[in-house]
């Protein structure tokens, strides 16, 4: 089904349009009774879409993000093909370090590489705070382009978490162990308490661009934090979360705190101040909701992989998270992380039409 998408006006302006307050998504992520379970997909935007490999030409994804008619076209293209309930911004978890100089590029099918990365006391000159107004105009002029056209439909704001971000100044690309990582948190606390601090303050900063210029929910990505036991998460991560979540209490939106195989950890990911808590498919929805309490929703949390299987298989387990949910009002379905680049796109739309189909009628019995 094609997504309600408003144009801008004649002379190319556009009119940011705060989409309804009973958009399946904001209802959901309140957990109040919505129409429908509202859905969208984490990296719906790129890899798997044809018509984004066609538009984003070569080079860095930093690059593209810099040119915001192309960033706002390649946000709109998953609303319009899959027409889910949610666009999320085209950009990319180190866009902020990256404008501010810190030396990042995001290196196609690798991920973050850093030029040099973070080692020590004096590193911590290389993150002055963030200007976004001058620093990455381009994000906030995207979001006013994206918010203006598509009416109806929320837009996703997001920011990298200190944890996951620190993880790639200090790595210098992506790791498996996390090693340098933690001797870094381990061996000189004060200083990952500072680096943290300091890339806190970044995403708060950012964040409260994108909400500035029409993202009407955040989400935080700590893809990585499921690294940690819960004692060091709780010690060396969560007040630099929390602070982030502080930051932009003030603005009203709802805060989506997501991570990867962070099932001992959604508790306290709870209690950083996130209003929807992701869950991977490793914990079943059910099993989520009894550890984390009535207090908060939850999203996801479909295997990215499944959606390589044959279609009824894939049915079956859409309709598997559904009944997990057992038609709770808080509940955004997602996969339990990003799309993965080899993903069918045409079985994402199905996934979307399966959802609101089946969603309807349960969101009737949660009503
Ligand atoms: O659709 C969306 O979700 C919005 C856009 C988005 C991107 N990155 C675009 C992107 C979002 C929300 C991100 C966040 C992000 N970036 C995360 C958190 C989400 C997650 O998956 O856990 C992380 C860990 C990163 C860092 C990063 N950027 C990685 C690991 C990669 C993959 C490298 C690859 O090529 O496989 C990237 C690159 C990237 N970011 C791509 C896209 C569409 C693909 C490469 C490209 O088009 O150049």
């Amino acid at each position: 089904m094609a997504a309600d998408l408003r144009g801008g006006a004649a002379d190319g302006t556009v009119t940011r349009v705060a989409p309804p307050l009973d958009a399946p998504l904001l209802r959901a992520c309140r957990r109040q009774p919505r129409a429908r379970v509202p859905v969208w997909f984490m990296r719906q935007a790129g890899r798997s879409l044809p018509e984004y490999r066609a538009l984003r030409g070569e080079g860095s994804i930093l690059d593209a993000i810099r040119v915001p008619d192309l960033a706002a076209e390649i946000t709109l293209q998953p609303v319009r093909r899959y027409g889910v309930d949610a666009a999320i911004l085209y950009s990319d978890i180190v866009t902020p370090v990256a404008a501010i100089g810190f030396g990042v590029d995001v290196a196609p099918g690798v991920g973050p590489v850093v030029d040099r990365p973070f080692a020590c006391r004096a590193d911590l000159q290389r993150l002055r705070p963030l200007d976004p107004d001058t620093d990455t105009p381009y994000v906030v002029e995207t979001v006013r382009t994206v918010a203006g056209e598509l009416g109806a439909t929320p837009l996703i704001g997001f920011a990298g978490a200190p944890f996951t971000v620190a993880s790639y100044l200090v790595e210098g690309r992506p790791s498996r162990t996390y090693a340098r990582t933690k001797a870094l948190m381990y061996g000189d606390p004060g200083l990952w308490a500072a680096l943290l601090d300091r890339l806190a303050d970044i995403a708060v900063a950012s964040l409260r661009s994108q909400v500035g210029a029409g993202a009407s929910v955040v989400q935080l990505f700590d893809s990585w934090a499921g690294a940690l036991d819960p004692a060091d998460y709780e010690r060396f991560v969560l007040p630099a979360s929390a602070k982030v979540f502080a930051g932009v209490a003030d603005l009203g939106v709802p805060r989506i705190h997501f991570g990867v195989s962070t099932g001992e950890l959604l508790g306290l990911m709870h209690r950083a101040g996130a209003d929807v808590v992701g869950v991977d498919w490793r914990v079943h929805l059910d099993d989520a909701r009894r550890r984390l309490g009535p207090d908060v929703a939850l999203q996801g949390n479909l295997d990215p992989a499944v959606v390589l299987a044959p279609w009824e298989v894939v049915a079956d387990r859409v309709r598997a998270v559904l009944a997990r949910n057992a038609g709770h009002p808080g509940h955004v379905f997602n996969l339990g992380h990003g799309v993965l680049p080899e993903t069918d796109p045409a079985v994402l739309g199905r996934i979307v039409e399966l959802v609101h189909a089946e969603g309807r009628a349960d969101g009737e019995v949660a009503a």
